[in-house]
Order: structure tokens, then sequence, then C-alpha cells
């Protein structure tokens, strides 16, 4: 660590502080800049100038069946069309076209639970993606029928993800944690009658059941379904009976090993997928992305943002049940034509040696994770990264929540080897695709905050009225002008989509993203949290109302409110009835209710008893105060409070947790 500054730092230009908060800018390194995808500092003015012409960039990245008409079809605001009149297919775009130049290059490798290895090559997965994409015309699936796929990360996932994307077929993946309620309600809501699901598969030791679940929410389920693709994952740990019109994954790739299926060409306004996330409502949205934007934006921020190349060996620990695995662990990856790591596992089983043996194992170049994780690992110590031969990382990249300056450079400092970039992505289920972060070849990091909107982004802070906001000024995040990436509406129809997410302003339709943000004298945003009724933990979003409702449904509780805490943890203050023993059995009966009724990952990691809930003059459960005392932070004013005394016990009862 020669060129080290005090505090383990290393720069090659000279940080300084920029006099707003003092705090420290760190430019890109010389030796990666002269790398970098993109270095040229003149792309942030090209894009706004040529706007919205500059995303052809992205556009030429895919290779397209029919050459789109226009950039950007807003005759109909905010209901736009990107690449409108342009033809394309996901898959073909994410294997077909590197057969010539890399078949024999891996595409994925996928490391299980039990120390399972299997690789893919771009060969391999064309080969199992016309399989099971014959496969699925056989057993009736047509283009536009939406597919649910319900599977822990495992291969088959994204081989049917694209196989899927290859017949036209948009797909509606559920996270292999969610309940069988919540699978059901997906179901319907996506009216899917097509399921692909496994067997089970490990949580530590234990072999758990997942087709059972699948069974249970079939029997839930308003509707039906035609047919049930079932991966063997367990083998013979788990045997699993077959129903009638259930069929078994390895049977139909091998029924139609060697067959093709010409991609279809599909309009890039057409659904690529569907993904539900929670909302300010207890109902799950249906966010639906269409073909050609997602893809293009999705493609361009792999390569610009994250630096990927083909020759890279790329991994992104997020589940693949959620938008940052699609977008960021498939999609990206994949069209990009690189080498993605796909990990079953947890990052701490069989020891805490996990991630970085497997970076070290893999070289893997640039890693893609949250907060969360990190926050974990600094908890474990540095000297797990330590022991590790890591010098093969490039690039850091992570999303989901803020991460601290001190977590930050915790990440650079110990994964990074002090020099890699760390960029801070901020985007959501409904951007589709990165929408703020540095470039790390171009704009330089200041640790904690995200950094300013991509080029071609129009995202601002504003106030209540839709000014901009002055700097230092919290406000709301939103976004001005339309960008690629974005969702194409709701399941639910345009009336949601237009109630959820879009203001009708004097100077045009702006996007509402949900969070409050502030934004320094360079342009720079700091992410504040959710505005709304969502709380943003373990990098997932939970709707409060959902979470309480499930709660309340509990014998014995009277209300409920959840919030969450700077740890990442969920915490529920639940008040019960007078005849009720708030005690240990009664916490694990309102745990496990909601792990069953949404999932376990939604679990409550704390339960507070207290006999009331603070509550304005309205009636109205004042959430910010509880989730100021949850992180042990100061709070204002509670004069507001129709019951202010309650604050004092709800502390105690916290500190006494
Ligand atoms: C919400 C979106 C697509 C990311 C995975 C979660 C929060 C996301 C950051 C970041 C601070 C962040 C926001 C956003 N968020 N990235 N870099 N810094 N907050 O996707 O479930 O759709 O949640 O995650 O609150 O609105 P999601």
């Amino acid at each position: 660590m020669d060129n080290a500054g005090s505090d383990g730092r290393r720069f090659d230009e000279p940080s300084h502080a920029d006099g707003v908060g003092g705090e420290a800018v760190i430019e890109p390194l010389a030796a990666f800049r002269e790398r970098a995808v993109t270095s040229d500092r003149g792309v942030y003015e090209r894009f706004e100038a040529d706007w919205p012409e500059c995303w052809e960039a992205a556009a030429d990245l895919l290779d397209w069946e029919r050459p789109y008409e226009t950039i950007l079809n807003d005759d109909d605001p905010p209901f736009y069309e990107w690449f409108a009149g342009g033809e394309l297919n996901a898959a073909a775009n994410c294997v077909d076209r590197h057969l010539d130049d890399r078949r024999n290059q891996l595409a994925i490798r996928w490391f299980g639970k039990r120390g399972e290895r299997r690789s893919y090559t771009y060969l391999d997965l064309y080969r199992e993606v016309n399989a099971l994409a014959a496969g699925l015309r056989e057993l009736g699936v047509e283009e536009d029928d939406v597919v649910t796929l319900y599977m822990p990360m495992i291969p088959e996932l994204p081989v049917a993800m694209l196989a899927c994307a290859r017949i036209g077929a948009p797909h509606n993946v559920v996270f292999a944690g969610l309940s069988a309620e919540a699978l059901s309600t997906r179901l319907d809501a996506a009216d899917s009658e097509y399921l692909i699901t496994c067997d089970g598969y490990y949580r530590r030791e234990d072999a758990f059941n997942q087709k059972s679940k699948a069974d249970n929410a079939r029997l839930r389920m308003d509707g039906d379904l035609d047919a049930t693709v079932v991966v063997d994952r367990l083998g013979d740990a788990l045997d699993v009976p077959l129903g009638e019109d259930e069929h078994e994954y390895e049977s139909l790739v091998d029924a139609h090993d060697g067959e093709t299926v010409e991609p279809v060409a599909r309009d890039a306004t057409d659904l690529l997928f569907v993904m539900y996330t929670s909302g300010t409502t207890g109902r799950p949205k249906g966010v639906e992305h269409a073909t050609g934007g997602y893809l293009a934006h999705v493609s361009w921020t792999t390569r610009n943002v994250l630096d990927v190349r083909p020759n890279d060996t790329y991994w992104c620990a997020a589940d693949i049940g959620w938008i940052t695995g699609h977008s960021y662990g498939v999609y990206g990856p994949l069209s990009v034509g690189t080498t993605t790591v796909l990990y079953e596992g947890s990052p701490d089983y069989p020891d805490r040696d996990r991630v970085w043996d497997l970076i070290e194992r893999n070289a893997v170049s640039v890693f893609y994770t949250s907060p969360t994780a990190i926050r974990s690992f600094m908890k474990w110590g540095a000297e797990y990264p330590e022991r590790h031969d890591l010098s093969s990382i490039r690039l850091l990249g992570t999303v989901g929540e803020s991460i601290t300056p001190k977590a930050w450079r915790w990440y650079r400092e110990h994964v990074g080897g002090g020099e890699a970039p760390v960029v801070d992505t901020w985007w959501q289920t409904e951007t589709g695709a990165i929408a703020l972060a540095t470039l790390p070849g171009v704009t330089p990091m200041k640790p904690g905050k995200v950094g300013p909107p991509l080029p071609g982004i129009d995202a601002r802070v504003v106030d209540e009225d839709g000014e901009r906001a002055d700097p230092g000024t919290p406000g709301y995040l939103t976004i001005a002008s339309p960008w690629p990436g974005m969702l194409r509406g709701l399941r639910e129809g345009d009336e949601r989509y237009l109630r959820e997410y879009w203001v009708d302003a004097e100077d045009g339709w702006r996007y509402r993203t949900g969070d409050g943000a502030a934004v320094d004298e360079d342009g720079y945003v700091t992410i504040l949290g959710r505005v709304d009724d969502v709380i943003n933990v373990r990098a997932r979003r939970f709707n409060t109302a959902e979470l309480e409702a499930s709660i309340v449904g509990t014998d014995g509780v009277t209300e409920a409110a959840v919030v969450g805490d700077d740890g990442g943890r969920i915490v529920a203050y639940v008040t019960t009835r007078g005849d009720v023993d708030p005690g240990a059995d009664l916490r694990t009966t309102i745990a496990d209710r909601v792990a069953q009724s949404v999932g376990d990952l939604a679990r409550p990691d704390r339960i507070v008893f207290t006999p009331e809930l603070p509550k304005t003059r309205s009636g109205k459960i004042m959430r910010r105060l509880l989730g100021d005392i949850a992180r042990g932070e100061e709070f204002g004013d509670v004069s507001a409070l129709r019951n202010p005394e309650v604050v004092g016990e709800i502390e105690s009862a916290v500190r006494k947790e």
C-alpha cells in the first residue's frame, strides 16, 4: 500500500473536500480509466444535447430483426414507447448472437448449495434453451402466454426465462422463498396457466419441499394451471410424485434435445416479463417490462456502469427472483456475452470464506451486491476477505439501499484492494435498469452518495410544488423524462399505473420514484429512503400495510406498525388484547404467520410489544417516530401526538429487547 492515504484510501489524483459536506471526492484511477468501457467525459453533454437520440447508443448494442422507426414515441404520455416499430428477440440477443464468436466460452458458472458445480457454455445454453422452448410449445405455451417461474438459484431458472423469451411468452418469476399464498396471488394476478418449479432445495443441511408449496398455491388459486414443469433439484433426497398435467423438466428437455426453435420476433414494446413488487397498497403491483427498451438500457448500463465485457467473469449476487437478478444476473451479462456466476447458497455457508473463495477460484472481475451483504461482511471481519487473493476484482457495485461512507470504504479497501471503483447504483423494479450512478471511468465518486443521474436520465430532486429543491434540502426524487428501461405499464391497468407513478405537471409528466432525496452543489444525489408506506430492508421492498395486516391477523393482536431500522431489520410494534400474554410464544406465532402469508424473508426481526401505538390526532400511526426509535435516533417534536406519553414506554420497551 505504497500510496495509501492515512485512512487507507489510495488516490492517484488528489482528493479534495468539496466544501459542502466536507466529504471526500474520489477520482477514478488512471489505470482504470484507460481501460474503461467509457472514459469520455463528454458523454453527459452529448447525451443531453442529443436526447432522446442519444439512446440509440443503447439500442445499437442489440441485434434487431427489424430496425425501429422511432426512438421514442411520446404521442400519448406517459404511455411512452421506446424503439417503436422495431422487432427483436431477447433470447437471441442473449444467446444466439454469441455463437459465432464464443460458443465455447462459459455463459454460466453455477455453484450449488452443497458444493456442486455446473457450467454452461454459450453453446450449451443455446441447446438447452431451444430444447425447453420446444418442450414448452409442446405443452401448449403460445406467444403472450404468461409462464410463472418459482425456483431457487439454479441454472434452470435463467434457462427457463430465456426459453420463454424465445417463444415470446412473458415470464413471471416469483422469488422461491415467497409463500404458497404469495405465489397463488401472483399466478392469478398474472393470469398465468403455466408454472415451472422444482421438487425442493436445500436450506443449510435440510431438503425443503418447494413442490408442496406450489401444490398449495394451486389449490388456493381462483384459476387453474394447464401444465407444470418440475425440475429435479434434489435427486433422491425428496420424492415428489407428479400429477397428470405435471412434467419432469429433464425428460421434457431430453425429448427435445437437438431441436431448434426459431426465435419469435417481438415488437420492441411487447412484454418481456412481469415482476410483482410491493406498492403503496396491500396488493402487489405487476410491473411490465417491454422487450426493446428494457434490454437496451440493461445492456448499456452493464457495459457503461458495471464496465462488463465478454472476457470478464462477473458475479451479481442478487437472487434472480428480484429485479436485480433479472437485469444484472441474467439479461445484462448475457446480452453482453460475458460469463456470469450463479450462486445458490448463502454467503456464510459452509463458512464465512465462501464469497471470497468463489471470487478467488473464479477470478471474478466485477462483483455486484447489496449494502445488507456488505454490512454482514464487515461484521464478520476483514480477516475473511484478506486471506484470499481478490486481485482479480476490477470494479465493485452496490444496490438496494443507501450505503454508509464507512461501509463503502470497507468494501473498497478489503474487497477492492483499495483501488477498485465502487459504483453505488440507484434504480428500482420499475426503472428496469440503473438510473443514477457514477460512470466509473469518468465520474468522481463520493462515498455515501449515489452520484448524479446517468447521462440521458432526467432525474431531479423536487419540492412539494415540483420545483427543483435547493442543494442540501430534502425533497422527492422524480424523473422528468422517459428512459428506455422504464416500465411500460402495470398488469393492473392504466389507471393504477397513472395513479401510482405519474404527475401531470405544467412542464410535462413526472415519474414519482417514491424516494426522498437531496442533491448537493455538484448534482450528486443522496437517497434518504422511501416517502411512502414502503420499507426497504434486506435490499428488498416490503409494503408496511401488507406486513401489518398479516400481524393483525394473529389471534390476540389488536394493532401493528412495521418499520425498518438502520441494520436492515424489520421491526414490528404490536399491541395486544388485555387478556393476552405478550411473550415469547406470541412473538413466534406472529413471526410464523408473517412468514406464511408473505414469506420467510419478511419475518420480523424484532417484535416490540407496546400498550399503544403513537398516533396523531387524526388517528394516523406515526411511523416516522417509530422508525427513529428503532434506529436509536433523536426524534423531534411529539406534540402532534394524541398520546405523547406512550413514547417513553415504547423507547424503554425497545431498549429492553
Ligand atoms: C428501492 C427499489 C433495483 C434495486 C433493488 C431493489 C432503494 C435502490 C438504492 C441505492 C439507496 C436504493 C430505493 C428504491 N434503493 N438502490 N443505491 N441507494 N436506496 O429494487 O425492490 O424495486 O426497490 O430500493 O428506495 O426506490 P426494488
